[in-house]
């Protein structure tokens, strides 16, 4: 069997959205040794490449006090008040300070002089930076471009996190089971030569993003599949909150367009919903309407298709805007009129979507899991600022903030020594017969799971429902553990068998929270 060459680092980063880019920059800075590894081909695909909204910051008429109040209303006050306090505080520093200073992102301008701050669902003030609706996508390229520039950072894409490398579970060594447990590093699939090498690391952090593609509709992109939480969860840290998954009300309604997101800045700027019969209908469920938080509008959305027999409901921008639309929202205006939409005329047919996890691996203000040498950032950590409901546009700049506070408190903390010794460790076994894995059947499992999700574990949640998603997935889990043990080692298995454990947490959590609240909504 050709072995894959270990490799040994100070800090392994999996992922590159804004998270992990930022903890590898910050790492970078601080001159220790830093790899990063993503499972796409391209380093930038991420949910963060797709954010089109914005990044919060304080506007005009605004402070930190107002922005923290909105945020622990939104998250319906289960927020963690010190982790709010980091962000509201230190929020608009760090933009200015890497994202406009240093990175020299173009954010939009209102005026020659003047930074334009759009307005989002939950929001009291005007206090979203964006570049057009291409937010995300351009810091993406510019955090990319700049860990290019540093020799001490290696980063290597396809490459999947399979399992977390751990002391003593993965040591051969019987004398380790009196150390504390701690993560000293992953096995690493390369997806391309399909064989798994170990990275060990002094410290890992985890930026590998949200699960939104475990629902059969996303506005997430079809890798984020919460990879992140099951390593943890199976490597022992605290999961907490994962039964509060934030659905985005409008992404576009088309055969063809793969969960495409409508800002919400769109009715930022005045676009109003409509059923199909041209009813606008927010007012009946909130004062607010279309600025009430997410998801309240969500569930309304789901109730009028759900009363009217209908697959989708209208987004007016056209018949509202007091703007210039294609110069506003030249990539929503593209995308649909590829579809055959021309949003300066017509309403946007949308539905609902599985969009961002408020939940996740527990952290503290520095984004240390409970298992030691294991930091988290981004969303697949639970930091505790969004409580039951994330505000919108806060989770950039939650991932800016702590990636950069985790490789911060990892290099003023630093300690070289490797509490193991390589040769203890367990190298990855592969079965002596591998299987040939059978496209049909994994797509068939990612049906199921796609689908129990979206059904009795979504948007509207029953005690009924959920048990019997719990007794579903269950089956599947079992029969994909087998499967993952035969077969072949490639990405699309690891990735299934992370997807049923990320399923299984999720109605774990929902099934043991009878209280509807945020984004967990359960109904008798
Ligand atoms: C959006 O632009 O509507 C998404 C922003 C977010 O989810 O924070």
């Amino acid at each position: 069997m050709s072995r894959q060459k270990n490799l040994k680092t100070d800090i392994l980063i999996i992922g590159c959205g804004i998270a992990g880019a930022s903890a590898a920059l910050e790492a970078a800075k601080s001159g220790l040794k830093v790899i990063v590894i993503t499972k796409s081909k391209k380093l930038e695909e991420s949910n963060t490449y797709y954010a089109q909204g914005g990044i919060v910051s304080l506007g005009y008429d605004d402070n930190p006090e107002l922005l923290k109040e909105d945020i622990i209303e939104t998250g319906d006050g289960i927020n963690d008040p010190e982790a709010v306090g980091i962000l509201t505080n230190k929020g608009k520093e760090i933009v200015e300070n890497i994202l406009i200073n240093e990175l020299k992102i173009p954010f939009s301008k209102s005026s020659q002089d003047s930074l334009d701050y759009a307005q989002e669902a939950g929001h009291s003030r005007r206090r979203i930076l964006h570049v057009k609706d291409l937010t995300g996508k351009t810091i993406e390229e510019k955090f990319i471009e700049a860990l290019k520039t540093y020799s001490n950072v290696t980063l290597l894409s396809d490459h999947t996190a399979v399992d977390l490398l751990t002391v003593p579970h993965h040591s051969k060594n019987p004398t380790s089971f009196y150390k504390e447990p701690q993560c000293i590093g992953v096995y690493a699939l390369d997806n391309k030569v399909k064989k798994v090498k170990i990275i060990f690391a002094t410290y890992t952090i985890l930026a590998t993003g949200g699960c939104g593609a475990i629902f059969l509709y996303t506005s997430n992109p079809s890798q984020a599949i919460g990879d992140g939480y099951a390593l943890a969860y199976c490597a022992g840290a605290r999961i907490v909150n994962m039964e509060y998954i934030q659905f985005h009300p409008t992404s576009l309604f088309h055969r063809d367009a793969d969960g495409f997101l409508i800002s919400e800045t769109v009715r930022g700027e005045g676009a109003r919903l409509k059923r199909k019969d041209g009813w606008t209908f927010m007012e009946n469920y909130n004062l607010k309407k279309e600025m009430a938080p997410r998801d309240e509008v969500t569930r309304a959305i789901y109730e009028e298709m759900t009363n009217s027999n209908s697959n989708y409901v209208y987004l007016d921008l056209a018949s509202y805007a007091n703007i210039d639309i294609k110069k506003r929202f030249p990539n929503i205006y593209k995308t649909c009129l590829k579809y055959g939409i021309d949003i300066t005329k017509e309403p946007i047919p949308v539905v609902p979507a599985a969009h961002y996890c408020c939940g996740g691996v527990l952290v503290d203000i520095w984004g240390k899991s409970s298992l030691k040498g294991l930091c988290a950032v981004g969303e697949v950590a639970c930091t505790g600022v969004h409580g039951a409901n994330r505000l919108a546009s806060t989770s950039l700049l939650e991932g800016l903030i702590w990636g950069t506070r985790a490789s911060k408190y990892i290099a003023s903390h630093f300690n070289p020594v490797a509490p193991y010794k390589p040769s203890d460790i367990h190298e990855w076994y592969y079965p002596e017969k591998e299987e040939e894995i059978d496209p049909a059947l994994i797509n068939q499992d990612w049906l199921s799971i796609r689908s129990t999700m979206w059904n009795y574990t979504g948007i509207i949640r029953t005690k009924k429902r959920l048990e019997r998603a719990r007794a579903d997935l269950d089956y599947l889990r079992h029969r994909i553990e087998k499967f993952y043990k035969e077969a072949k080692m490639d990405a699309k298995v690891v990735g299934l068998k992370h997807g049923i454990q990320v399923a299984l947490l999720i109605n774990y959590a929902a099934l043991s929270n009878p209280v509807s609240r945020g984004a967990h909504y359960i109904k008798d």
